[in-house]
């Protein structure tokens, strides 16, 4: 059962409103895209990548603000041709990010609204995200206090030396390749962020830092087509699956 009014969800047994907070980290250099400019500024159907990430997230009615992290280079021109040109009314802020995509994530962090209660990282680079899958993500935030989407594991996985010498073949069943969206409360994710900066822990993802903890973390199905664009394959691939869905 849900309410009409942006980044609320209705919880039948306590009637809170939940504030919700996208944090979307776009403030890496794109190195592997081996473009002249960012990958998250690159236009597929003629707009920037990161454009379509975030109509998505503006026009969920279960966020109720963004924070965008970009290249501290780029902030305050990001706030004109990004936020004012595409009418953004929920990214709050837009602030600079760090060395690395967890340093960035870290800087959005920083800066949430005083009243929010569930975060909702994702990456800018996967453009898309679905409103359903925004909304398991945050229902399932509410539910159990952090989860990820991902995919299950289709062909067997083996882990290797660096010469891919098989050390052993994981059970299938078990694995799970993580994406974004991620969501988690918002006293767990800050937490996890402040001490892996303490032990200087760099993880590959958010979920690992609050998994560190000693925290659980609940895998969701993802949707099929939730890739992250990083080489110029997956541009044209992408820029072939928007042509056709949005004719
Ligand atoms: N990101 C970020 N800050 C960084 C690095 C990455 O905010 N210092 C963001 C990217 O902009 C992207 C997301 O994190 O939206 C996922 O990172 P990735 O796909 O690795 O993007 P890049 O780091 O930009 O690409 P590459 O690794 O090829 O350089
Ligand atoms: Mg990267």
């Amino acid at each position: 059962m849900r309410e009409k009014h942006p980044g609320s969800l209705f919880i039948t047994m306590t009637n809170a409103k939940m504030k919700i907070t996208a944090v979307i980290p776009a403030g890496g250099s794109g190195r592997r895209m081996q473009s002249s400019k960012a990958k998250q500024y690159l236009l597929l159907q003629g707009i920037p990548l990161l454009v379509h990430t975030l109509r998505t997230f503006q026009e969920s009615p279960v966020i109720g603000d963004i924070v965008l992290v970009v290249p501290a280079a780029d902030v305050d021109r990001i706030q004109s041709d990004i936020v004012d040109a595409f009418a953004m009314t929920k990214i709050r802020r837009v602030v600079a990010g760090g060395k690395e995509r967890q340093d960035s994530v870290r800087n959005g962090l920083a800066v949430l609204p005083a009243d929010c209660e569930i975060v909702l990282i994702h990456d800018a680079a996967r453009p898309f995200v679905s409103p359903a899958l925004i909304e398991k993500a945050v229902d399932g935030a509410l539910r159990e206090g952090a989860v990820a989407v991902g995919v299950r594991a289709r062909d067997t996985v083996k882990q290797c030396d660096g010469a891919g010498r098989v050390i052993d073949t994981l059970d299938r069943e078990q694995i799970w390749m993580a994406q974004t969206p991620q969501a988690f409360r918002r006293v767990t994710i800050v937490a996890a962020h402040q001490k892996a900066q303490e032990d200087n822990f760099y993880g590959t993802d958010d979920a690992a830092l609050v998994e560190r903890m000693g925290i659980p973390v609940i895998m969701i199905d993802s949707i099929p087509d939730n890739i992250k664009i990083t080489t110029t394959e997956d541009l044209a691939w992408a820029e072939h699956q928007f042509s056709t869905r949005k004719l």
